[in-house]
């Protein structure tokens, strides 16, 4: 598969659903598919790195995620603190940053503990900013947005009639992140699940029925390509977009 290096995307952003399927699949438990899931975690991020990728956000666990089976939820945490533990050296020799969106309150305190520890140690690494998304949940962030927002407000260092759509998304988690170029979900689900609901108003979706445990690099380049043959209107006309070569781009950065 052939892709285009001068017009990557800049944000991947990536559902990693089918843990549970594909674990299934092969007459499995659960919690197989997802350690089966948290290698084809590296292979992405390697990848990524590789190809030149600037940012890249994994959905990893959704705050709805939390309400499921104990023994689950408990199985995931082990996962992340393993990863942690296993990849940090890795992160560092390839100058790639940790940074993550969500409430990493309601994680293990182990498993924060070695976030914490992981996003220090990266902080000022620049190759790739690799974000993942734990207890997160869209809606709760931009309520937690807005809630920001009105404290200062009423503590007069914003005014009401300041407020608009590129100061809001400075409240985000995501502050000071572009938006996502492109979002890539797998397991044949066609929905967002809470995810960047903010962030992703003109990000082009890709979806595969590829179970996440068995996403490999050419499946990452097979929607990279997809992408690629796409036209980003932003609500234009092509006509304009041709006239306008200097890239319309509704992102933030
Ligand atoms: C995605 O796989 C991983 C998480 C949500 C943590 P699932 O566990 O949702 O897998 P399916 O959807 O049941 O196959
Ligand atoms: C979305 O997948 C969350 C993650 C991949 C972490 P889910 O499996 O939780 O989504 P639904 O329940 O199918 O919408
Ligand atoms: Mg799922």
């Amino acid at each position: 598969m052939k892709i285009n290096m001068n017009s990557l995307p800049q944000h991947i952003a990536i559902i990693m659903d089918g843990n549970g399927r594909w674990a299934k699949q092969h007459t499995m438990g659960r919690i197989r598919g997802h350690k089966k899931g948290a290698q084809a975690v590296r292979t992405v991020v390697r990848s990524c790195r590789e190809i030149g990728i600037k940012h890249l956000t994994l959905f990893a666990l959704s705050t709805e995620n939390l309400g499921r089976p104990q023994e689950e939820v408990s199985a995931l945490m082990s996962l992340l603190e393993e990863y942690l533990s296993k990849e940090l050296k890795e992160l560092q020799k390839q100058g790639i940053r940790l940074t993550t969106i969500g409430e990493i309150e309601h994680l293990s305190a182990t498993a924060k503990e070695k976030l914490l520890q992981a996003k220090d140690s990266t902080a000022n690494n620049d190759r790739m900013i690799l974000t993942l998304a734990l207890s997160y949940g869209g809606r709760d962030e931009i309520i937690f947005a807005v809630k920001k927002i009105m404290q200062d407000i009423k503590g007069n260092k914003l005014k009401i009639k300041d407020i608009n759509k590129d100061m809001f998304g400075g409240y985000l988690q995501t502050a000071g992140m572009p938006d996502p170029d492109l979002l890539i979900r797998t397991s044949g689900e066609y929905r967002i699940s809470n995810f960047l609901l903010w962030q992703m108003a003109y990000t082009e979706l890709y979806f595969t029925d590829v179970l996440w445990p068995d996403f490999k690099k050419e499946d990452l380049m097979q929607a990279i390509a997809s992408y690629q043959k796409r036209e980003r209107r932003f609500g234009l006309t092509s006509e304009q977009l041709d006239n306008n070569n200097n890239s319309i781009s509704l992102n933030q950065d």
